[in-house]
């Protein structure tokens, strides 16, 4: 059985910046709040005209060029999201038709903010038994579409972004070594989006009580997530055998600073050994972990051989971990 690696990736983020600054002339709050509670100082919020696919298509781009592949070197497209362009067709199917891929499988997974680690334990099965050889996988998201800008326990947390990867086969011992996923439905209230779909249809009186919105009890979702987090990752390195110590890198979901120095510190992870961008995007959602992994491969801070673990905590609620050999 060949092995599934990560041969290319890429990221976009829209142009436009929303300072913790801005935020303070939309609902009562400070930059100082913010940067303390989360760590995020600014994030990026898609045009007027940008859907998920955009932002998609356009890591994509990237990825492909980064691995030096064309589209047609693609035999599924995975898009991870929880804000498509629309209930269907799927973002994925959007995106392989703007990338010109024409015999490929295309679909959407929702695993919210682990969306993409769901992801990418689906496609190194996928890769590893061979029922594809090369598959692109994108987190993707728009929250600032699903954001109520007037609820500031929410709206200081989110931003846009899209992240991509493409995964084929190896014979060398080395690419995604392991992957974790695990939910509890029964948190679920914990964070969701109630309105538009078949359980609350839209309807004027959605509308009104502003259920297209992301809801969020935020406190008790940062404990379980605190927790969760902790346990995975330990057990993650554990289950390979390999010591904490082994680590090059952890790439955690960015939703807030204190869950990732939280997790960093049950592995006795120094500083440097955790990458964190947060302060620049808020959490992206599912896009989170594919922007962090692209831009660490950029800064130098992934080298050929060196172990890296990723995780993610979200709506579900959901969580899951991937460790990779570079
Ligand atoms: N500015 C100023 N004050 C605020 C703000 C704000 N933006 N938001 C909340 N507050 C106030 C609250 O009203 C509260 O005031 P009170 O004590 O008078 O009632 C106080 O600050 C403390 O509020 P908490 O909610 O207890 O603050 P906490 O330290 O928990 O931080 C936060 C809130 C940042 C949301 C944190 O709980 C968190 O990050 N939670 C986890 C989020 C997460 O991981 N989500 C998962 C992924 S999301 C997805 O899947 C789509």
């Amino acid at each position: 059985m060949p092995s599934a690696r990560i041969v290319g990736t890429g990221a976009y983020v829209p142009e436009r910046l929303l300072t913790n600054a801005d935020l303070e002339k939309l609902v009562d709050t400070s930059d100082e709040w913010i940067v303390e509670r989360t760590g995020i100082k600014e994030r990026r919020i898609a045009g007027a005209s940008q859907a998920s696919s955009d932002l998609a298509y356009a890591a994509a781009q990237k990825a492909l060029k980064q691995a030096h592949l064309k589209p047609k070197d693609i035999d599924l497209v995975i898009v991870a999201t929880c804000t498509p362009d629309m209930a269907f067709p799927s973002t994925a199917c959007f995106l392989q038709d703007r990338l010109g891929i024409k015999r490929a499988g295309a679909f959407d997974i929702n695993a919210a903010c682990s969306g993409f680690v769901y992801g990418l334990h689906l496609a190194s099965s996928l890769i590893r038994t061979e029922a594809h050889k090369r598959i692109l996988l994108v987190g993707a998201e728009v929250l600032s579409r699903v954001t109520d800008w007037q609820d500031r326990t929410t709206c200081v947390l989110f931003g846009d972004g899209a992240g991509a990867v493409i995964i084929e086969g190896t014979k060398e011992k080395r690419g995604i070594i392991s992957t974790h996923i695990q939910a509890d439905g029964g948190l679920g209230e914990l964070i969701m989006l109630p309105g538009g779909g078949t359980r609350t249809p839209c309807s004027k009186e959605m509308l009104i009580k502003k259920l297209q919105y992301i809801k969020m009890k935020g406190n008790e979702t940062f404990k379980v997530a605190v927790r969760t987090l902790e346990e995975l990752a330990a057990r993650t390195i554990e289950d390979s055998g390999l010591d904490p110590s082994q680590l090059s890198l952890l790439i955690p979901h960015q939703a807030n600073l204190r869950i990732i120095q939280a997790t960093a510190k049950r592995l006795n992870l120094p500083e440097e050994k955790v990458f964190v961008n947060i302060e620049k995007y808020g959490n992206t959602s599912a896009a989170s972990i594919p922007i962090a992994l692209d831009e660490a491969l950029h800064a130098g801070r992934v080298k050929d051989g060196e172990y890296v673990l990723l995780e993610a905590f979200g709506g579900g609620l959901t969580w899951a971990s991937a460790l990779l050999k570079w």
